[in-house]
């Protein structure tokens, strides 16, 4: 019976989307479970060429980049200080040839690859179909779902040939219930869901585990940004009347991606403080 000290000793674990958010706590609480730990993103605090790259992904990017909510390096150093392995590498889950190229370095560099986190995520707009913007549709589709596809297709071989994986995929309750005016974001969610169940039955006799996260509200960074009245609207329809702390996400991520957890894949595991719970 393993312990539950160290839980992820000498495991590696890559996150995408780990600049900041979820992504950051993650990439902190597997650490501190004992993993080594690679942290991936398009922004990076030294890099010139992020402000570029946030103006692509849009409002939030921006907002971050130029504020300085930046903390992918400052996160490795972290993870360093702890006494695990890590480096932050600019990574965008959109760009295949990228996505190939860093996790063959971190293969090579780290000699296996245990765990990804699919993490990466772009939620900034809400807006009914009729005004739903066509290449932000497009956006959605490529970051939240082929970027995941992206990252899974580019470690599997490497978690096939260790015969061991866990990969985890960031849904949302919206992805699950459907959100008004989120017609792209909910469609992805959906869709990662059902990705994750299909790469459980394939992943099954390779010894590699794929579960879904189905995230309600959490106080990130990027959730506090939008609109305060409709924030506060959904923090009142959840059972706690409180939205979720990045900890609670990543502590779940942590059962679910270690050996405690290891007969559980295909699910979609609910972090939502009763969102989605039948109210009257
Ligand atoms: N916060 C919530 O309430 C909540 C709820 C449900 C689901 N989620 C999901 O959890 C994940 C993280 O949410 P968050 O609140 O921390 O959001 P966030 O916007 O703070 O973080 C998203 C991260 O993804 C990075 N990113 C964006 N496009 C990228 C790309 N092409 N390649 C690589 N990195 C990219 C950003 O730079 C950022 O670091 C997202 O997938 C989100 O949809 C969050």
């Amino acid at each position: 019976m393993s312990s539950w000290d160290n839980l992820l000793e000498g495991k590696v674990a890559v996150v995408t989307g780990a600049s900041r958010g979820l992504g950051r706590a993650d990439a902190l609480a597997l650490a501190e479970a004992g993993a080594d730990v690679v942290i991936t993103d398009i922004l990076m605090e030294s890099d010139e060429e992020s402000s570029s790259k946030a103006k692509e992904y849009g409002a939030i990017a921006q907002v971050m980049q130029s504020t300085k909510v930046i903390y992918s390096e400052k996160t490795s150093e972290e993870i360093r200080d702890m006494g695990r392995r890590s480096v932050a590498m600019k990574m965008d889950v959109t760009d295949v040839d990228e996505v190939n190229d860093v996790f063959k370095k971190i293969y090579e560099d780290f000699g296996r690859i245990d765990i990804l986190v699919n993490n990466a995520g772009t939620v900034d707009h809400v807006s009914k179909i009729e005004k739903q913007n066509d290449d932000l549709w497009e956006r959605d589709l490529k970051v939240n779902l082929t970027g995941s596809y992206n990252c899974t297709k580019a470690v599997w071989p490497y978690m096939k040939e260790q015969e061991y994986g866990r990969i985890i995929n960031m849904a949302s309750i919206v992805g699950v219930n459907g959100g008004f005016g989120q017609a792209s974001y909910s469609a992805t969610k959906g869709g990662l869901l059902s990705f994750s169940k299909s790469m459980a039955l394939e992943g099954a006799k390779h010894g590699i585990n794929v579960n879904a996260i189905v995230p309600g509200i959490i106080g990130t960074e990027a959730f506090k940004m939008g609109n305060k009245k409709m924030n506060d609207r959904m923090i009142e329809r959840t059972a706690f009347k409180q939205p979720g702390e990045p900890d609670d996400i990543a502590n779940a991520i942590t059962f679910l991606v270690s050996d405690k957890a290891k007969y559980i894949t295909g699910v979609g595991l609910n972090v939502t403080g009763g969102i989605d719970l039948f109210t009257f």
